[in-house]
């Protein structure tokens, strides 16, 4: 009988090692006792640590179909796992090769469910790690907390470097911890939940947006359980909310139903007369005045109110969004709903005063499609866009900024030319005439809209990057 003991259960360089060593060796699986770590041979035997440098040729003609099979089965954490791919490789390489397209195989069955389960693990850490920031000697670190179920950490950190490149991150699990601080991903050993932080400001961000899109009408639990299992819950900061919305979900759908569509008053004014063309004359406060009546296009109908500009007549930067949501169409104001708030977020950031900007919107009314008492967003049409050019054409006419901050694809589009692409143009300067620069970046829903906490962290660098560039040019 060969002992092999394998330092790490799940490094797959070191299980192939032994295995060649021990197939060059012609030692049948019958008689090879695996082991990991330290503890001693259950029969006696001295064990024979795994080589340093074996013999390739005996594994030479093994599909690479198998390797890669290996790789991820020895991730699992079914001890067997070792002497169940070594008995693969053994029949394998001993008359049976085409072991693997015999599906109903005990091992090569075995080893897909485990496969599969090694990837249904790798895909939920991909979805539900949740970073919180934490301040560092050396500026912000995100840490996560995670509990997988097999050892997968090595396997998946990859994903995270390329996710995260320009963010300094560590993942915490039970049984290995992943960093990266930039430049360099170190695997170290487990670590405790304690070591790990709990909440954060954009968490609060995170939940009050996840409570605003949680439609109760389109509750299902199972399907929902499913895809999110509980056992991660403790660890996803919107999870505290999910008993409650699910508590509530019938009693709010039924009020949904039972209540007939009800819109909110409109404030806008009976036509008067068609909008001036070209373009709309008098000081910021008449183009208000002037928006107010505005037919140019149908969304003025079902809005509840023109959603003008609002900000200094002098402001030397504009910033420019898409068009009003829901909350701004109440309020009659641009950006006072989540977008706004992670807008502002930024802004105080960077320590820059909204007041001193002037922040309008590409599209001056809020389109929508009603569902029950929701309003849910709809894009603005080219043709709405195009309607509405006249009033942002007109409000920087008045304005004259130094500076044009775009928000989104669609604010970028009417003013730099429908050329301008935003992930590729994003924080460069445009220059728009000889005392005006334009500068684009992606729009605050874009960011609310990432799946997972560290996406939006990451996403919302970058933003506060691409707006930091405001300051060069108007202090
Ligand atoms: N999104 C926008 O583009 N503008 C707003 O005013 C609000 C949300």
């Amino acid at each position: 009988m060969r002992s092999v003991i394998l330092e790490d259960g799940s490094d797959f360089g070191a299980w192939r090692s032994a295995a060649r060593e021990l197939l060059a060796a012609g030692l049948p699986p019958a008689q090879v006792q695996w082991q990991v770590g330290g503890a001693t041979d259950l029969f006696g035997a001295a064990p024979a640590p795994a080589p340093a440098d074996p013999p390739a040729a005996a594994v030479g003609r093994v599909p690479r179909e198998f390797m890669s099979l290996a790789d991820t089965v020895l991730a699992h954490s079914d001890p067997r796992r070792h002497a169940v791919l070594y008995r693969m490789l053994w029949r394998l390489t001993h008359g049976e090769r085409k072991l693997l397209q015999i599906a109903t195989d005990d091992d090569v069955s075995w080893a897909h469910i485990a496969a599969k389960a090694v990837r249904r693990d790798m895909h939920k850490m991909k979805a539900f790690v949740r970073f919180r920031e934490v301040a560092g000697p050396e500026g912000a670190v995100f840490i996560a907390w995670f509990e997988p179920l097999h050892d997968i950490v090595a396997r998946v950190a990859p994903f995270f470097v390329r996710r995260f490149t320009g963010m300094r991150w560590s993942i915490l699990t039970p049984l290995r911890s992943a960093h990266w601080d930039g430049e360099t991903l170190r695997l170290d050993a487990g670590a405790d939940k304690a070591d790990a932080p709990t909440g954060d400001a954009l968490e609060d961000l995170w939940r009050t947006y996840f409570a605003n899109i949680f439609n109760p009408a389109r509750l299902k639990v199972r399907a929902m359980t499913q895809e999110m299992p509980v056992r991660y819950w403790k660890n996803l900061p919107e999870a505290a909310l999910i008993p409650a919305l699910i508590q509530d979900a019938s009693a709010r759908m039924q009020a949904m139903v039972d209540k007939a569509p009800t819109m909110p008053q409109r404030r806008i004014p009976a036509p008067v007369k068609p909008v001036p063309a070209p373009l709309p004359g008098g000081s910021l406060a008449q183009l208000r005045e002037q928006a107010r009546q505005c037919r140019a296009c149908p969304l003025w109908q079902p809005a509840t109110q023109t959603v003008f500009g609002e900000g200094p007549d002098d402001a030397r930067i504009v910033v420019v969004g898409e068009q009003p949501g829901d909350q701004e169409d109440l309020a009659g104001r641009p950006f006072v709903g989540p977008s706004g708030e992670l807008f502002d977020r930024a802004l105080a950031q960077l320590g820059i005063e909204r007041h001193a900007l002037y922040i309008t919107n590409t599209v001056k009314h809020f389109k929508f499609e009603p569902r029950g008492k929701r309003r849910l967003h709809a894009r603005a049409n080219a043709q709405e866009q195009a309607a509405c050019r006249q009033w942002l054409a007109a409000e920087l006419d008045r304005i004259q900024p130094r500076l044009i901050v775009c928000l989104g694809a669609m604010a970028a589009q009417n003013l730099f030319g429908s050329e301008f692409r935003l992930l590729e143009q994003r924080g460069q300067w445009i220059t728009l005439d000889e005392s005006t620069r334009g500068i684009a970046t992606v729009h605050p829903s874009y960011i609310l809209r990432l799946p997972s906490e560290a996406a939006r962290a990451a996403a919302f660098e970058d933003f506060v990057r691409d707006l930091d560039r405001m300051r060069e040019l108007a202090p």
